[in-house]
């Protein structure tokens, strides 16, 4: 038997950033840029032998469920595709029961959904730690691989100021509450009509300020940050949300009106030509596929620490 067995651990759900300390998400950061060297160096380290992640995609997904599946066979276990295609979920079971059955059966449970209260329900019913892969209101999970990939290229992110540019969607909300857990300012460049949630913008006080004109948010930045347009969930409303975001495309001359060091972030999907253009996000300032490749070590770094295995 493990020192870190299932009875002994406290419980830990990752349900947005908001659930885990300041310290707790910096020492994470740290972790994944060891873990990160320790898989590029082809060290076999294999703290979840036989551990199951379960992972629920109510939504379409490359970098969540690769990371996930991928982390989870370097740790020695393994990951579940569930699909509520072709589980009973789909079918109407209901959320309370698929909870306590899958928790009685695997370590953890990571899902993407719409609707961030069902998430909270499952977690509710859950014994085993619940991962949030994305639902309408935040995107956790991105947030560590930015926050990394940030301090590995420029250094710690305290007291600088992001730009995020577009729809103040779950991952503007995410940035609101990193803003909060990292000590950084963030102003919100968003038509009006989609502005972020008021609680999520209004806990963050003078941290986070909405400035509409999209050149002045960039102003001697020192990251811009942009997302779709149209989230999953919104594709109906995609032709009148391309009207309402003409003019927040991050381009050059945006990325001129930031500090000449300031970095490029985009959690992709990306459209080129819509919210980003393709010099951009090609560009030396962009950081965007270390950003993606890091999800994978942040996330191995969260279930390590979910699981009671971060050594001392
Ligand atoms: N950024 C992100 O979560 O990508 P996927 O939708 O491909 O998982
Ligand atoms: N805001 C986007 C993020 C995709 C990773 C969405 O929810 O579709």
């Amino acid at each position: 038997m493990t020192t870190n067995t299932r009875q002994q651990q406290e419980l830990r759900h990752f349900l947005t950033l908001m659930d885990f300390s300041s310290d707790e998400l910096k020492q994470m950061t740290s972790r994944s840029i060891v873990l990160k060297q320790m898989q590029k160096s082809g060290d076999i380290y294999e703290p979840l032998k036989n551990r199951m992640l379960a992972m629920i995609f109510e939504k379409s997904s490359t970098r969540t469920r690769v990371s996930f599946e991928t982390g989870m066979l370097q740790f020695g276990g393994g990951a579940l595709f569930l699909s509520p295609r072709d589980t009973q979920l789909g079918r109407g079971e209901p959320i309370e029961d698929s909870a306590r059955v899958l928790s009685q059966m695997v370590d953890m449970i990571m899902i993407r959904t719409f609707e961030h209260k069902h998430l909270e329900r499952f977690a509710q019913y859950s014994s085993v730690p619940v991962i949030n892969a994305l639902t309408d209101s935040y995107h956790p999970c991105q947030l560590l691989a930015d926050m990394q990939s940030y301090q590995e290229n420029r250094g710690s992110i305290e007291g600088k100021t992001v730009a995020w540019i577009g729809d103040g969607n779950n991952m503007c909300h995410s940035y609101i509450n990193a803003a909060r857990q990292w000590g950084f300012k963030l102003n919100i460049a968003c038509p009006k009509g989609y502005d972020p949630e008021q609680s999520i913008f209004a806990a963050a006080g003078d941290q986070v300020e909405i400035i509409r004109d999209p050149m002045a948010a960039a102003s001697n930045t020192d990251l811009v940050v942009t997302d779709v347009w149209t989230s999953m969930g919104q594709e109906e409303e995609q032709a009148k949300r391309e009207k309402a975001f003409a003019g927040y495309i991050v381009d050059d001359k945006l990325m001129a009106q930031a500090d000449k060091e300031a970095l490029f972030m985009h959690c992709l999907p990306a459209h080129r030509g819509e919210e980003v253009s393709a010099s951009v996000i090609e560009g030396k300032q962009s950081v965007v596929w270390d950003e993606a490749g890091n999800r994978l070590h942040a996330q191995k770094a969260l279930l390590e620490f979910l699981m009671g295995q971060t050594p001392e």
